[in-house]
């Protein structure tokens, strides 16, 4: 029993395949996933899976490098969609001064907007972070993000920020890289953070994990995350398996 939190089954590199990645999902023990949308089409696409499948769920935000994108419409939009009842989230969003598509300034007021509005329609948030820690770190506590609090996507920083990010109410999830034989970081994190906070996801196609490494990515492969996880806390995969699902469900208000 797993369940991937951050799947991109909305991006078009399954638009031929679709139903056979989702079915091989099921036959690998995934029993429940998250797809996050980031743009109007994937968040469009995101509510239409949601709909779709008993076992999909939807996120819905605007990502960072598309700050300067987002319209009042757009927020107003995000609103309504967060009374969807498959709608458990919302995010992704944060900040991403990797590229430099929007301006630090435009991303920083979109990502408070988004705070914001989950704390007025009370969902947790699917937080993006590349090379912004601090500032997102600041943010969050600035807009109290504490109070719906939410997840730590993909994290990569290290366990004394995994802790920070825990005391602010968010869980750690932890995807390919853990598997990556020279990810120190990621393994430290699986080490220290204790099993009540962790949740696994792939972010697929993104991120895959060894021994995939190359290919797409998708939802099957998280039985891999949640085995290198298993091994590093010397439990077994239903353990980590159970325990991350209970986290996830508890988070997002799921009863199934
Ligand atoms: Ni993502």
């Amino acid at each position: 029993m797993l369940f991937d939190t951050h799947v991109h089954l909305n991006a078009e590199q399954y638009k031929e395949d679709l139903e056979e990645v989702i079915n091989r999902a099921l036959s690998s023990g995934v029993s429940t996933m998250v797809v996050v949308g980031f743009d109007r089409p994937t968040i469009e696409k995101a509510i239409e899976l949601a709909e779709a499948y008993d076992f999909i769920y939807a996120s819905v935000g605007w990502h960072p490098v598309d700050a300067i994108d987002m319209t009042p419409e757009d927020l107003n939009w995000l609103e309504q969609l967060a009374a969807h009842p498959k709608v458990v989230a919302l995010g992704e969003m944060g900040l991403d001064y990797y590229w430099d598509k929007s301006p630090k300034e435009v991303q920083q007021e979109v990502f408070r907007k988004q705070i914001q509005l989950a704390r007025k329609v009370k969902l947790p948030i699917i937080i993006h972070n590349r090379d912004a820690t601090a500032d997102i770190i600041e943010i969050l506590k600035e807009e109290k993000a504490e109070e719906v609090g939410g997840i730590m996507h993909c994290f990569s920083g290290s366990p004394e920020i995994a802790q920070e990010c825990i005391k602010m109410n968010f869980y750690i999830s932890l995807g390919g890289p853990v598997t990556f034989k020279n990810a120190k970081q990621p393994k430290k994190v699986a080490e220290l953070v204790p099993l009540e906070r962790l949740l696994i996801e792939t972010d697929c196609p993104y991120l895959t994990p060894h021994p995939h490494r190359g290919k797409r990515n998708e939802p099957s492969y998280v039985k891999l995350v949640a085995e290198q996880i298993a091994e590093i806390k010397g439990k077994t995969l239903e353990e980590v398996g159970a325990a991350t699902s209970e986290n996830a469900k508890k988070l997002f208000g799921i009863i199934r």
